[in-house]
């Protein structure tokens, strides 16, 4: 289960966001997109300081990990102190933990990144829209997983930034074999082929599937896919 990131069974890895599932229906959203294709869940993690949002805790990614034990959870936490929440979100049975560089800066993240690890699971770095990627290059090491955000964090169903593929056409080549690198934000069949084509192996939808009728989610996801 840990070593999902590291070890995925196909490539790319779609990964539905449970950010524009219906909360009140969650598990039965959740299991549809998983029975559609998708391949992960990413849960969504904002306090209302790092971003004008908020949404939710460990307490309903437990309930989520007890209603679907088999899902994979990749937590991307849009918070301000990454580090008081990484503890609880693990406990409660996430997969991956992804903390952004603006919040706690690269070394920061390096040696959170350490602790997660130590805690069993999976280390991801999330850089925003306006942050550059030159600083990060000499690090890339040390995370299993480099999130690119292709909108500026906050909410769902925002439109696609194509500038920041130049960003993962830089990344992509420096990476190993057992790391992942993922895009976010505004990913549709319509903005997946160019994200595939800079080299991002987990594609985030929210609003692309989760808006959709469950009927047309198989058929979203293998274009999102690509296969
Ligand atoms: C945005 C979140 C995304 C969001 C994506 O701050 O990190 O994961 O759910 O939603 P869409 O796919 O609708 O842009
Ligand atoms: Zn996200």
């Amino acid at each position: 289960m840990q070593s999902f990131f590291r070890a995925p069974p196909r490539l790319p890895l779609v990964a539905p966001s449970i950010l524009s599932s219906d909360f009140a229906n969650l598990a039965a959203d959740c299991r549809d997109a998983l029975a559609a294709g998708g391949d992960l869940l990413h849960v969504d993690v904002m306090d209302g300081h790092f971003v004008p949002n908020l949404t939710l805790g460990p307490a309903l990614t437990r309930s989520l990990h007890r209603a679907l034990p088999g899902a994979f959870l990749d937590v991307h936490l849009m918070v301000r102190d990454p580090g008081v929440f990484v503890g609880p979100f693990i406990e409660a049975g996430a997969g991956n933990i992804t903390f952004h560089v603006e919040a706690i800066g690269l070394e920061g993240c390096v040696r959170l990144a350490e602790r997660v690890r130590g805690m069993g699971a999976t280390a991801g770095i999330a850089i925003n829209p306006p942050t550059q990627v030159r600083d990060l290059l000499g690090s890339l090491d040390a995370f299993d997983l480099i999130l690119v955000m292709s909108v500026n964090p906050g909410f769902g169903g925002q439109a696609f930034i194509p500038e920041v593929l130049a960003k993962t056409r830089e990344i992509s080549p420096r990476l190993r074999p057992e790391q992942r690198l993922e895009m976010d934000g505004g990913i549709s069949p319509e903005t997946a082929p160019a994200v595939r084509e800079a080299g991002c192996d987990v594609l985030v939808a929210g609003s692309s599937l989760f808006g959709r009728p469950s009927a047309e989610r198989r058929s979203l996801i293998r274009a999102i896919r690509g296969a």
